[in-house]
């Protein structure tokens, strides 16, 4: 795998790197297979981001770029995209870790740690210590997956909004400032 700016990098064909604005229609084309595989893990319907623009897809993926209080990486195999991570820094200083996936056939590769920690560098990087996410109660690979990353149930749960039967748990991992 290749992190652009990282010279260790082992030989393969993903590279994660940061978003671009011109990766907008692939990022439409990874957002609508992850809403597809995996609804519960996500606040928006498959049905509601097949109906968005163009256009809005570019401007999201712009503002994405531009900000100051979220990011987002992706997995880049060329034609397309095979994984993401985002973070949004809330107003008392947490970074809440969104939109996790991965293609199934990018699964179990360690490719999910990669990514989280670029999350933990930017989360450092602006003297953040906490980091949280929610996750469906019944998603047990995702929910190993972040035991193993580091995160504890916080023991908040709530419903999801978009499908009421399911509990979302929240996690959260803090943070050691080196230095
Ligand atoms: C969640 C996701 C990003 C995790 O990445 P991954 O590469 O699959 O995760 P890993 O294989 O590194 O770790 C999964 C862990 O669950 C375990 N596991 C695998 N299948 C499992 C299952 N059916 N039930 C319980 N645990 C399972 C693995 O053994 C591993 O645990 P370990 O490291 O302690 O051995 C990925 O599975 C994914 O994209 N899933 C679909 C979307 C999703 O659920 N996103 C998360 C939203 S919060």
């Amino acid at each position: 795998m290749t992190v652009e700016n990282t010279p260790s990098a082992s030989p393969d064909h993903v590279t994660l790197r940061r978003i671009r604005a011109e990766d907008w229609a692939r990022q439409r084309a990874l957002r609508l297979e992850m809403l597809a595989d995996t609804p519960i893990a996500y606040l928006e319907s498959l049905h509601d981001a097949e109906g968005r623009s163009n256009s809005a897809w570019a401007a999201h993926i712009a503002e994405r770029v531009a900000s100051n209080t979220s990011a987002q990486w992706v997995l880049d195999i060329g034609d397309r995209l095979v994984g993401t991570m985002s973070c949004v820094l809330d107003d008392v200083d947490r970074v809440h870790v969104v939109a996790v996936y991965l293609s199934p056939a990018y699964r179990g590769r360690g490719l999910v740690d990669r990514m989280l920690d670029e999350v933990v560098q930017w989360a450092r990087a602006r003297g953040v210590t906490t980091l949280l996410l929610e996750v469906a109660q019944e998603n047990d690979r995702a929910v190993a997956a972040y035991r193993r990353q580091g995160f504890v149930p916080t023991g908040h749960t709530h419903r999801h909004p978009l499908y009421p039967e399911i509990t979302e748990v929240e996690m959260t991992r803090t943070l050691d400032h080196p230095g």
